[in-house]
């Protein structure tokens, strides 16, 4: 595709510090960004910060600061946390800038020239924390606290003729009808245009924050119309053609583009910015992908409490591309998600230490350094099993592609993880140790060898544009150059064999070590999360107001291992994912001791030996078909994640697996050899 792609982030309001929520965004943006540049098109993204409104001046003036002066200090820690998140953004634009200034100002002229704006009075209800015209209904709707900071307004107000937009938005949303995602949210839009719409109040004269009204000092422009702006003035626009040309090169009809938002700020994106856009004769977006909000560790994330948590000091943890994994990874976009620390561990340690750093450890650093010189082998002739591989990785990155183009990053890395595992499986089922030994398998050794690395160079293109710092390592072991996105080249896997032979590999420190318990441990200590899985309060904006903001609010505690669990569930085709079936935790457990429940025919107690401290209790309905003293001594498997529940009394803190058929009767799940008990079943 060579259609110039614009993606953007929205801006953020500068009266906090940036926090994880923030992050999200932007690296969902970033993510696709990187994608579009591999795929060689023409790609512009940008984010900023939203600087004016009322909200930034009461903030600024309870710090006994000058707004301007407030905004300066506030905008560049964004700026910061979005490098070190290695987010590619073209333009960083801030609303007080002059050239976004000059254009939101050269926009308001074109709605009043096209008759779109006149002068009257609002009176009712303004949400300062939401910056937002409510109506009596929404007020009832809101937290207390939100409705603390709602005030009353009686001013006079530029309207914008926002009712006259009703019909024509019900025809563009039908000509466009991809064009708010996901699609439950369109149907939310939609019934909301189709209930009709009231004139939009533009303009504020009770404080002095913003771009002032042209032609009429006593106003500032309302801060939506001034920020939805920042989409067309950070590439010129609006602009005559030949005016501007990056406007003519990435806004409509030449271009795609998609913001991306968060749910909460839809209306403003689906309803007011296309008007606006309509109204002054310019195309719309093409697209706009509201995300869903994230908790942290099951708590609600809020500014109130305090226990927003910056992405700086997980960055220094993980690692920005672990972070970014993370983020795209755990929740599937559109939807809200929890940010849990305990799981940003296990997928580390679970898909990239243990799946992807593995893969490329066990062939780059073991097979092919020792028996191979360390060089890519010319490939001996492909058997079976290999054209397997290559067609696994086929349809792998068809589809990883296809996810991205589709705005679906969770399921792009789906795809990718199922190569992973299955270029794992494939290096147990080949054991290319075991060819090494034997002089008369070098060719199959080689084979096996090339299938590997060339599945590892697919790799590291499909997960660089989520972590692009790891693409890169991973092309270095494989001897290969950093990859260097060009417009009009397509660099997305396609045919396979492109790994030339004779290349030097170059094994290096492990992609992904693994972080073991006590590592585990200090990690979260340094991050403030408590052994019950919480994060200790933080600082809010890091400033006297936020404090004030806090009110010593604690966040409350929260079991560790409940936050973010969200259950395994089968997608719409009817599998389960293969990142569902590895939440499902299975070790192998050792019977200490049986004995029957009294009053039940069919419960019995085991104590199993799970590796852990103290052997967990699991009740089993198995007494039909065991007596207690066979049981003891015996290797079963335990599904140790399951939450604890009580079972006629006793609390069963996991379950034993078993199979039953009519012929057998019921047979427990158990081990050929004696592994050690705590091992992982998978
Ligand atoms: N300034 C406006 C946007 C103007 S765009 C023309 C604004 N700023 S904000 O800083 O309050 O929020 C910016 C983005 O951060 C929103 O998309 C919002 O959804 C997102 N998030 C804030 N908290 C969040 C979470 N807890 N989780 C995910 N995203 C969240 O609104």
């Amino acid at each position: 595709m060579t259609e110039p792609f614009y993606v953007t982030t929205p801006i953020y309001y500068v009266n906090d510090k940036p926090h994880i929520g923030h992050a999200y965004s932007t690296v969902a943006a970033d993510v696709l960004a990187r994608y579009a540049r591999l795929r060689g098109r023409p790609t512009r993204f940008l984010t900023g910060t939203d600087e004016h409104g009322q909200k930034i001046e009461e903030k600024a003036t309870s710090l006994g600061e000058a707004p301007q002066a407030f905004v300066d200090r506030m905008s560049p820690p964004f700026e910061e946390a979005f490098r070190e998140l290695d987010c590619s953004f073209d333009d960083y634009i801030r609303t007080t800038e002059k050239r976004h200034e000059e254009k939101v100002q050269e926009l308001w002229r074109i709605l009043e020239e096209k008759g779109d704006i006149y002068l009257g009075e609002y009176e009712g209800w303004y949400s300062v924390a939401d910056e937002a015209f409510i109506t009596e209904h929404d007020l009832e709707q809101l937290d207390e606290a939100t409705r603390k900071q709602v005030k009353r307004v009686k001013e006079e107000s530029y309207f914008f003729r926002l009712s006259a937009y009703q019909e024509k938005l019900l025809a563009f949303y039908e000509a466009n009808p991809t064009f708010v995602q996901p699609e439950g949210r369109f149907n939310e839009v939609k019934s909301f245009v189709k209930a009709g719409l009231r004139d939009l109040s533009i303009s504020r004269t009770s404080f002095r924050w913003g771009v002032p009204v042209p032609g009429n000092d006593a106003h500032v422009m309302y801060v939506w119309l001034d920020a939805l702006t920042n989409y067309i003035s950070a590439l010129g626009g609006p602009a005559k053609e030949g005016e501007a040309p990056l406007f003519d090169r990435f806004w409509p009809p030449g271009a795609d583009v998609v913001h991306i938002v968060g749910k909460d700020i839809l209306r403003f994106h689906a309803i007011y910015w296309p008007a606006f856009l309509l109204s002054a004769g310019i195309e719309p977006p093409g697209q706009v992908w509201a995300h869903g909000w994230l908790t942290i560790n099951g708590e609600k994330m809020s500014k109130r409490l305090g226990n927003f948590i910056p992405p700086g000091p997980l960055v220094e943890a993980f690692g920005a591309d672990v972070v970014r994994y993370y983020l795209m990874r755990e929740v599937g976009f559109g939807q809200d998600g929890d940010f849990a620390h305990a799981n940003v561990l296990a997928r580390y340690n679970g898909e990239l230490a243990n799946g992807l750093g593995n893969l490329l450890n066990r062939m780059v650093a073991s097979i092919v350094k020792r028996s191979l010189g360390g060089v890519v082998p010319e490939p001996g002739p492909e058997e079976e099993i290999d054209r397997e591989l290559v067609a696994t990785a086929e349809r792998c990155a068809k589809q990883a592609a296809a996810h991205l183009d589709a705005v679906a990053p969770h399921r792009a890395l789906d795809a990718t993880w199922e190569l992973v595992s299955a270029a794992n499986r494939y290096v147990d089922r080949t054991e290319p140790w075991a060819l090494a030994k034997d002089e008369a398998k070098k060719e199959r050794l080689a084979r096996v060898a090339y299938s590997v690395l060339e599945a590892l160079r697919w790799l590291s293109v499909m997960i660089a544009p989520f972590m692009p710092k790891k693409a890169d390592a991973l092309r270095t072991q494989l001897g290969l150059e950093a990859l260097s996105p060009s417009e009009g080249e397509d660099r997305w896997p396609a045919s396979w064999g492109g790994l030339p032979a004779g290349t030097k590999t170059a094994p290096g420190t492990p992609l992904f070590p693994r972080i073991d318990k006590k590592d585990e441990k200090a990690i979260l200590e340094k991050l403030g999360v408590g052994a019950e899985g919480v994060v200790a309060e933080g600082d809010g904006a890091g400033d006297e107001g936020a404090k004030k903001d806090a009110a010593g609010k604690k966040a409350k505690s929260k079991k560790k291992g409940d936050a973010g669990k969200k259950g395994a569930s089968a997608d719409g085709d009817g599998y389960l994912a293969f990142d569902d079936f590895l939440k499902v935790d299975l070790r192998v457990g050792l019977v200490k001791e049986a004995e029957a429940i009294e009053k039940s025919d069919k419960l019995i107690r085991l104590q199993v030996d799970l590796g852990e401290e103290k052997p967990r209790q699991v009740l089993a309905g198995i007494r039909e078909h065991y007596a207690p003293e066979e049981l003891v001594g015996k290797r079963v498997v335990v599904v140790a994640n399951l939450k604890p529940r009580k079972i006629f009394g006793h609390e069963s803190q996991g379950m034993v697996l078993a199979a039953s058929d009519d012929a057998h009767g019921l047979s427990v799940l158990g081990m050929e050899k004696d592994i050690d008990p705590g091992t992982k079943v998978s």
